[in-house]
């Protein structure tokens, strides 16, 4: 068996009997079957394309992590080179990952997975090697900066993160294929953009309740109202975006997809966009400050995990009630980042990379209904984190907004 199809999706199930024919076993888990893969033998015919920088034999596959949408292992390359092996487990033709690190390997760029082969499916990725990369996520460094209130703690972290972010999109805004080309923004994708937000509203008020237990409902249905309002105060904010650029951006760029090795540099992974990004496509483009707004939403994340290692508290309790000071730390930490893209972008004459910087927070607001989607459909648990924000932003008592705000 290798795909299988059910409620909408088209699965890749990699399974083949042991030996001994007691048990099953993930084909890309054993050296003989990934190698003959690697190298056009995997009894496919037609259906794997694969295409290797240099002639690869891979050694030694452990796994690293295991989730619902891939498998990580780490192995050996011929030249013992340490690799990390993505191996997708859902076919998505819309999901570009491959031809962003194949860019951006092409384009030397230092801080993204250098892509070594990528395999994929009947026109999806299936597998992407690429040089491991040594380090740790951001998020950790930054849920223990939210626990002692340290905006000190992560500073040279969070300008590194801000630089890097430019260089990423400066190297992004220069790609010539179609589907990474940048373009003007159009009076239609400002109306696609508004129409997520009133999508996702009435998402949250008709699916959301059948996927969570009851006592969630008045917070869900205050959610609803508080983005169904935003999206109508919004509208002017989303209109600046006219005319400026659209690009190919990350397009996920939450803390746990930004790595620091022991020299504090900083590297961007997963660039496959959003898992569950309805009612869009991946392969839109969007501006690169949609990037920032992800970077921001994320240290709420983090800072609320803070505060629960602190107080002990539930995850309803501390996004329901957070205190000011955690407010202000998610604020201070986020303005580093900004500072020093701002000021790295405008060093390198790429002040159009923050043309809609304006409308920064009708893109953090588009990110929060994104994730209140994603997390209560992926069941994470994670959801009180985006729903009580979507509360905040539209109550205005949120210092991040005031921030945000007064850019525009
Ligand atoms: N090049 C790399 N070097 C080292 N570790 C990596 C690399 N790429 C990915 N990882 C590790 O694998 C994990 C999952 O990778 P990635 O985010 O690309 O996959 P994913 O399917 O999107 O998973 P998730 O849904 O957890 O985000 C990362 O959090 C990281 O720990
Ligand atoms: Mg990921």
């Amino acid at each position: 068996m290798f795909i299988v199809e059910g409620c909408g999706e088209k699965a890749f199930a990699p399974l083949s009997l042991t030996a001994d024919g007691k048990a099953l076993s993930e084909l890309d888990s054993n050296e003989e079957w990934l190698n003959a893969a690697l190298g056009g033998g995997a009894s496919l015919p037609g259906r794997l394309k694969v295409n290797c920088r240099v002639t690869t034999r891979i050694r030694g596959i452990r796994v690293l992590s295991s989730g619902q949408r891939s498998v990580e292992y780490e192995a050996y390359a011929s030249n013992d080179e340490k690799v990390l092996i993505k191996a997708l487990r859902r076919h998505e033709p819309d999901n570009a990952e491959h031809l962003v690190l194949d860019y951006l390997t092409e384009k030397n760029f230092r801080w993204s997975p250098q892509l070594l082969c990528s395999v994929l499916f009947d026109g999806a990725p299936y597998l992407l090697i690429t040089k491991f990369i040594e380090g740790l996520p951001a998020a950790t460094e930054y849920v223990s900066s939210s626990f002692t209130r340290s905006v000190e703690s992560t500073k040279a972290l969070g300008s590194n993160i801000g630089k890097t972010l430019v260089d990423l999109h400066a190297t992004l805004l220069e790609c010539d294929a179609a589907w990474c080309r940048p373009e003007p923004i159009s009076e239609n994708d400002i109306r696609s953009w508004l129409r997520r937000l009133s999508w996702r509203a009435a998402w949250l008020r008709e699916k959301a309740p059948h996927m969570l237990p009851s006592h969630d409902r008045a917070l869900l249905s205050e959610a609803a109202d508080s983005l169904e309002e935003l999206a109508g105060d919004l509208e002017p904010l989303a209109e600046r975006l006219m005319g400026t650029p659209k690009m190919r951006i990350h397009g996920d760029l939450h803390l746990y997809q930004v790595m620091k090795d022991s020299n504090d540099n900083v590297y961007f992974i997963d660039f496959g966009g959003e898992p569950y990004k309805t009612p869009a496509s991946r392969l839109e483009k969007e501006p690169a400050v949609r990037d920032l707004a992800a970077l921001a939403r994320s240290l709420d994340y983090a800072g609320m995990m803070g505060e629960q290692l602190r107080t002990g508290g539930s995850l309803l309790q501390v996004t329901s009630w957070p205190p000011e000071d955690l407010l202000t730390w998610e604020s201070e930490t986020f303005k580093v980042i900004l500072d020093s893209y701002v000021s790295e972008a405008n060093s390198r004459g790429l002040g159009n990379l923050y043309d809609g910087i304006g409308a920064l927070f009708f893109w953090l607001v588009e990110r929060a209904s994104y994730e209140a989607v994603y997390e209560i459909a992926a069941r994470t648990g994670y959801h009180y984190v985006p729903l009580n924000a979507l509360l905040r932003y539209r109550d205005g008592n949120d210092r991040l907004v005031s921030l945000i705000r007064s850019l525009a």
